[in-house]
């Protein structure tokens, strides 16, 4: 199990936003995050990523938990795991291959990684497999910044590749995403998660995307658990219930 969330917690200023999220992710799956604006979502993945300190709740990487390491074991423990985002986290004036390089940098002494020029060229060369796996080996030596909204994050999914993360988290991956360039890359997550045996956990605003592609969707209300169900048993009620009219008395 790559991925174990148990007891997530988390208030900010005495407001609770997670209360006792639990949920885990396999290897080759993909798992929706779904929600209303403000359910916590975000919250739940930067947990997860150490971004955002949880105040309780145990945070588990193949069966190790996070919170009885330190140090370097930390590190290289959160290093199995990339995030992707909304708004694409790329330099743009750097080529897609620098960019995709960039996710070896945790492996690869500082003094080689300093420059681009100075990427091994094993890196480079895994880095351009990363590319050619997200169907982008031809942009390789083109800057970031003149790529596409769905080409970048294609490339920013390369770089979690290039990273040789067994986790993946997303959060709205496709929220910038034409119609066409976000089922692009939603195939392309739910590719990696089987191929790759990957555990990719993708927050989500289309419920449509999430149950034609995800394996199993999670529902989170109020920053609490609505349903954790294979994407084919969830129904519009369960929807109904996330994004319902009236969601907002309950808060
Ligand atoms: N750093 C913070 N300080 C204070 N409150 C925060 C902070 N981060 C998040 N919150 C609050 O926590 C709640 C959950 O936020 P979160 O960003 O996780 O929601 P979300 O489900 O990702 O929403 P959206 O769909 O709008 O992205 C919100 O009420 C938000 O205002
Ligand atoms: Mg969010």
């Amino acid at each position: 199990m790559p991925l174990s969330v148990q007891g997530l917690s988390k208030a900010f200023n005495g407001r609770t936003v997670l209360q006792g999220v639990d949920f885990s992710v396999s290897p080759g799956e993909l798992v929706a995050f779904l929600g209303a604006n403000g359910s916590g979502k975000s919250t739940t993945l930067r947990c997860v990523m150490g971004i955002t300190a949880p105040d309780a709740g145990t945070i588990s990487i193949a069966g190790t938990a996070l919170d009885r390491l330190q140090g370097r074991e930390l590190q290289q423990a959160r290093q199995r795991m990339a995030m992707i985002f909304q708004k694409i986290h790329l330099v743009p004036r750097r080529t897609a291959l620098d960019n995709v390089c960039a996710g070896a940098l945790a492996r690869i002494p500082t003094v080689r990684s300093l420059t681009p020029l100075l990427f091994p060229a094993e890196v480079q060369q895994e880095a351009l497999d990363c590319l050619d796996r997200v169907g982008l080996a031809d942009r390789a030596f083109d800057r970031v910044g003149r790529l596409s909204g769905g080409q970048q994050q294609r490339v920013a999914v390369a770089r979690a590749l290039c990273q040789r993360a067994d986790v993946v988290l997303a959060d709205e991956p496709v929220s910038a995403l034409d119609p066409h360039a976000a089922e692009q890359v939603m195939a392309l997550l739910r590719e990696l998660a089987h191929s790759e045996r990957i555990a990719v956990a993708a927050v989500l605003h289309q419920p449509d995307l999430a149950l034609r592609y995800a394996d199993r969707s999670i529902g989170l209300l109020h920053g609490s658990m609505s349903f954790d169900l294979p994407s084919t048993e969830v129904t519009a009620e369960h929807l109904n219930a996330l994004y319902a009219p009236d969601r907002n008395l309950a808060a």
